[in-house]
């Protein structure tokens, strides 16, 4: 029998012919890492270990399984026969999986779980994946898997690039390539063989807190036109140390930004470095939606004479559309679309409806999901569901007259980022979901609406790391960053098992 310390040398038939065509990190780790990463295979119906007949399992080895479905599947995939490569790199006799798992190591982006596990139940999980690396136990087959997982599909869960910090805004350009933003300050472009070029002729940016380079979005027209919406933190000319957000947008030659026309910057300029918002989008007339947070300074949001906690609608050249809901109020900032908004890191457009989802970080508790409207007020800070980070009562209202209430609220937060409908039918099941990630937990909720409201949603991804961005690919794959080690992942389904 094969030493525990050999890996089988063995790749999914599917891996093997998607490494054709997925870039991935040039990077020996991250390939590494890419053998590694594997099928996340779900149950239709709820299941327990007892339905695994074909398998010896024991109570020790289903709630490990179970453990290893929830707390590492998200990183590792989700199938353990899967979790294979040529060798073991890290663990030896003398530093054993489960002091790995226990302890994590965080230069190979490990994370630790003494906190989640006990010691017995890392052993036991160590001793399990043990049993299925060495072929004595058999992972479940899908349909009956041990745990529940209400998910309809199955997927893989790829790093196609590494080495990133924040990586915030995310796009696709027709030749292939990804445009990356990358909050400290740097757009990249993501080549088809693989490499991170740098892109210049950024404008100043004022990387501070939560401020810096922000969201990208291509022109719907872009293969016309080649405008590519950047957004990103402004420092202020005249006031030292203040800024907001800014929308510009260029165009991409011999990988520099060319033609730069900033087409709005928020005001007032402060020196609070938080609640930057910010999201573009557009709608189907072509016009183009942003978002920026209260700045730090909660009363900003309900006042319409400053662009802090507002959704705002401009033309693709920067004008005001004549019918915005404020142009004629000479006290107003003409650009605002909807306010009464904390903090708008998710937004998208629902191709079915044509409607403009949003969500938003609430204080301590209180992170919204909306549906953002025109001239709407979304109640912040007037009313809310959450409280001050300091447990102190912010407002004990809930609802009011004038005041929309969110299609769906968290208590505790979630902090959600990023946001996107799931288009085409890759992914059985999942068809026009509404994705949106979760910084703080570290994973996708999908949710399917129907109607205007969120008629069922469940986690997906979980473990993946702490979401940022979600976007689907001209060819309708599920694309996620996350933060720290900042990566891209790719989402690619899997057919259910007919091997
Ligand atoms: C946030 C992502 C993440 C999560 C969650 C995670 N790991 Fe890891 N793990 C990694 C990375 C990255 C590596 C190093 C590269 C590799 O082996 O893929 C690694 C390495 C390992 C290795 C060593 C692989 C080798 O070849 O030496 C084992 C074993 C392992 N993890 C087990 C687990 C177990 C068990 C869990 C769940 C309790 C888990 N991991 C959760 C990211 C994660």
């Amino acid at each position: 029998m094969k030493s525990f310390y050999e890996k089988k040398n063995k790749l999914p038939a599917a891996e093997k012919k998607l490494l054709n065509f997925i870039p991935v990190a040039s990077n020996v780790f991250f390939l590494f890492q890419l053998l590694l990463s594997v099928l996340v295979f779900s149950a239709c119906h709820p299941a327990t270990a007892d339905n695994n007949s074909g398998n010896n399992y024991t109570k020790a080895d289903s709630l490990a399984y179970t453990n290893y479905k929830n707390y590492c599947a998200g990183c590792h995939g989700g199938n353990l026969d899967e979790f294979i490569g040529n060798k073991w790199e890290y663990i030896t006799e003398s530093s054993p999986m489960a002091d790995l798992i226990q302890n994590g190591q965080s230069d190979i982006g490990m994370p630790a779980f003494k906190k989640t596990f006990s010691r017995e139940e890392t052993e036991q999980l160590a001793a399990y994946i043990e049993k299925i690396n060495m072929g004595t136990l058999k992972p479940p087959e899908p349909g009956e898997t041990a745990g529940a997982n209400t998910a309809k599909t199955n997927y893989f869960v790829k790093t196609v690039v590494s080495g990133l910090d924040i990586p915030w805004g995310l796009e696709f350009l027709p030749d292939g390539s990804l445009l990356i933003a990358d909050k400290p300050g740097k757009l990249y472009r993501f080549t088809t063989d693989e490499k991170l070029v740098e892109i210049a002729g950024l404008p100043k940016i004022w990387h501070i807190g939560q401020g810096g380079l922000l969201d990208l979005k291509l022109h719907p027209r872009f293969a016309e036109n080649g405008w590519i919406y950047i957004a990103y933190s402004y420092v202020s000319d005249t006031k030292p140390n203040t800024g907001n957000t800014a929308i510009m947008r260029a165009k991409l030659t011999a990988d520099k930004l060319v033609n730069s026309e900033i087409l709005y910057k928020g005001l007032p300029a402060t020196s609070k470095a938080h609640h930057f918002g910010c999201r573009i989008e557009f709608d189907s007339q072509g016009y183009m939606y942003f978002t920026i947070g209260d700045r730090g300074e909660q009363e900003n949001a309900q006042k319409t004479d400053n662009s802090n906690g507002k959704t705002h609608r401009l033309t693709d050249d920067g004008k005001i559309p004549p019918d915005n809901p404020f142009v004629n109020d000479k006290h107003a900032m003409s650009s605002i679309y909807s306010y009464g908004h904390r903090n708008q890191q998710g937004i998208a457009l629902n191709p079915l409806t044509g409607e403009l989802w949003s969500h938003e970080h609430g204080p301590r508790g209180g992170d919204e999901i909306n549906i953002v409207e025109k001239g709407k007020n979304y109640g912040w800070p007037d009313i809310t569901y959450g409280i001050n980070y300091d447990g102190t009562i912010i407002t004990n209202e809930t609802r009011k007259p004038g005041m929309e209430q969110p299609v769906k609220y968290y208590v505790p937060s979630i902090a959600p980022s990023g946001m996107a409908f799931v288009t085409g039918n890759l992914y059985p099941g999942w068809e026009n979901s509404l994705l949106s990630g979760s910084l703080r937990f570290n994973y996708v909720e999908r949710c399917e609406v129907d109607n205007g409201r969120i008629v069922f949603s469940e986690k997906i991804l979980e473990n993946i790391g702490r979401v940022r961005t979600i976007r689907m690919s001209p060819d309708n794959y599920i694309y996620i960053t996350v933060e720290n080690p900042g990566r891209v992942l790719k989402v690619i389904p899997a057919p259910i098992s007919s091997e």
